[in-house]
């Protein structure tokens, strides 16, 4: 069975995954706050984005840039004009609507990227109000959606929370460029919060104002867009796409080698589309049924791209396919713009070539990852629920219980537990019956129970259940470490 949002919103809130910020003070629209296991299955997501992908290149790295940064930074990115959303006030109760978003849910369509002037016409044209009060709506305007800050006791030195991790790689380029012997390809990695202040935030958090992105920037030679070094590893590796040309008809299964050729994609972009589908398939187990790569129209693309291909999911509490990521060609469009702001050349030396190198860059919404994986792994059985994760996801990976708590089985249900907290995040509970303690550990993803009753007293071993089939084996305490060890490992 599917969760549909409320559904979701109610399981994430009631099993500690995620909830409203502030929710004592009636809840802080745009922001979430994750509980004990939203935050272990994030960081767990954090854990393992991070050793996919900083795997991809000996010379990929993650670095820790300030969330906040100086105005010129974002007059350099284009941020300040660029980054708008378009915003159609009431002119009765003065509530401010995002107005694709409003047009969207009247009119069942995509209308990201179109002028103020169009959102305007088209709101007229079919006599849209306001979805509170039912007043009138005004012109579309565009709103800048960053966060300004007035830092300093003063408070005249300008300021933003980042839009996006992004920056933070290229204020930073040269001095890895330096540090990191001048070579190329270069990859900086972020993993942090963005702030954007979102109109209208809706469906929980895959539209927040604060937000957790994990970005990886690749910066690389522009002669050398059309190869890469490990083509061979995915040339006839297919990838899933929803091309412009299929709008509105099925996705396609191309091999790399025919998206070179009929989409005329350049190999070192198409090399990253592959290495991205194969972490969503191979790593996090996402459905084959459930991936592609929606590729972004001119009007579409974020004013920084040249290239533009969303990574998106199908979740059906949501309606369909979502954006969960993008794979972004934007060329010198960041470094040039800081060159010019900051007045520091950014050319740098390479194969004998003075140039501005390009950058591909590599983006993932946590959060909208988080609440994927929350949907496409949860199912409800007959007398149960069931969150499936992958092993390595799993917030927690065992619990121990004792049958009962008698007869010397907790002291020893609890040395258990005290050995294997050391190599596993494992959780100890003797409250309730077997049965219960399962259920409530098999709706928050815990991968194995192991239970220690009256013949481990006698026989040394205990019950290892497993989560997804229930079944269950013995095996010896002195195994225990070991076999659970390459059980994680195998799933
Ligand atoms: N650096 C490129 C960039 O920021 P983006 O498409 O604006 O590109 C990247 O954002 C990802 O961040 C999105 O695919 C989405 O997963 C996530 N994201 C963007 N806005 C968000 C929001 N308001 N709430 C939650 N996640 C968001």
């Amino acid at each position: 069975m599917i969760m549909n949002i409320e559904e979701l919103s109610e399981f994430a809130r009631k099993k500690g995954f995620f909830w409203t910020s502030s929710e004592i003070y009636g809840g802080f629209t745009g922001f979430y706050d994750y509980g004990v296991n939203g935050t272990l299955l994030k960081r767990k997501f954090e854990h393992i984005w991070r050793k996919y992908f900083l795997n991809l290149n000996d010379n990929f790295y993650e670095i820790e840039p300030s969330d906040i940064m100086p105005e010129k930074v974002f007059i350099a990115s284009g941020h300040i004009t660029n980054f708008v959303d378009p915003v159609a006030k009431c002119r009765k109760c003065g509530t401010q609507h995002r107005a694709d978003h409003i047009l969207e849910d009247f009119l069942k369509r995509n209308f990201e990227g179109i002028t103020a002037e169009e959102l305007t016409k088209l709101i007229k044209d079919n006599r849209i109000v306001c979805p509170k009060c039912k007043g009138e709506l005004a012109d579309v305007k565009p709103l800048v959606m960053m966060f300004p800050l007035a830092v300093g006791a003063e408070g005249d030195i300008k300021a933003y929370l980042r839009p996006e991790t992004a920056q933070g790689a290229y204020v930073n380029f040269l001095r890895h460029f330096n540090i990191l012997r001048s070579k190329l390809p270069l990859g900086l990695a972020v993993i942090g919060k963005a702030y954007r202040n979102e109109i209208s935030p809706r469906n929980l958090t895959t539209r927040m104002r604060e937000f957790t992105q994990a970005e990886l920037q690749i910066f690389f030679d522009p002669n050398k867009l059309d190869e890469h070094e490990r083509w061979n590893e995915v040339k006839n590796y297919k990838v899933i796409l929803y091309p412009v040309s299929q709008r509105g008809k099925k996705t396609i299964t191309l091999s790399c080698e025919e998206v070179v050729k009929k989409l005329k994609l350049p190999k070192f972009y198409v090399w990253h589309l592959a290495k991205v589908q194969q972490f969503y398939l191979e790593i996090l187990k996402i459905p084959e049924t459930k991936f592609r790569f929606k590729e972004l129209s001119e009007d579409e693309r974020a004013f920084y791209n040249k290239i533009h291909w969303d990574i998106e999911l199908e979740l059906e509490s949501l309606g369909g396919f979502k954006e969960v990521g993008g794979v972004h060609y934007r060329g010198d469009y960041d470094l040039s713009g800081h060159e010019k702001i900051s007045k520091e050349s950014h050319k740098i030396f390479f194969d004998n070539k003075k140039f501005i190198a390009h950058v591909l860059e590599l983006s993932f919404g946590v959060d909208r990852n988080i609440y994927a994986l929350i949907e496409l792994f949860y199912r409800k059985e007959k007398d149960r629920a069931v969150l499936g994760l992958p092993a390595n996801l799993a917030p927690f990976q065992l619990a121990v219980f004792p049958l009962v708590n008698k007869g010397n089985l907790d002291k020893l249900a609890k040395d258990v537990y005290e050995t294997l907290k050391k190599d596993f995040d494992a959780v100890y509970d003797d409250s309730g019956s077997i049965g219960k303690r399962y259920y409530r550990e098999d709706e928050r993803g815990t991968f194995f129970a192991i239970t220690v009753d009256y013949d481990t007293l006698k026989t040394d071993d205990v019950t290892v259940r497993f989560r997804d089939t229930t079944k269950q084996i013995r095996v010896k305490i002195k195994e225990l470490n070991k076999t659970l060890m390459q059980l994680v490992s195998s799933n």
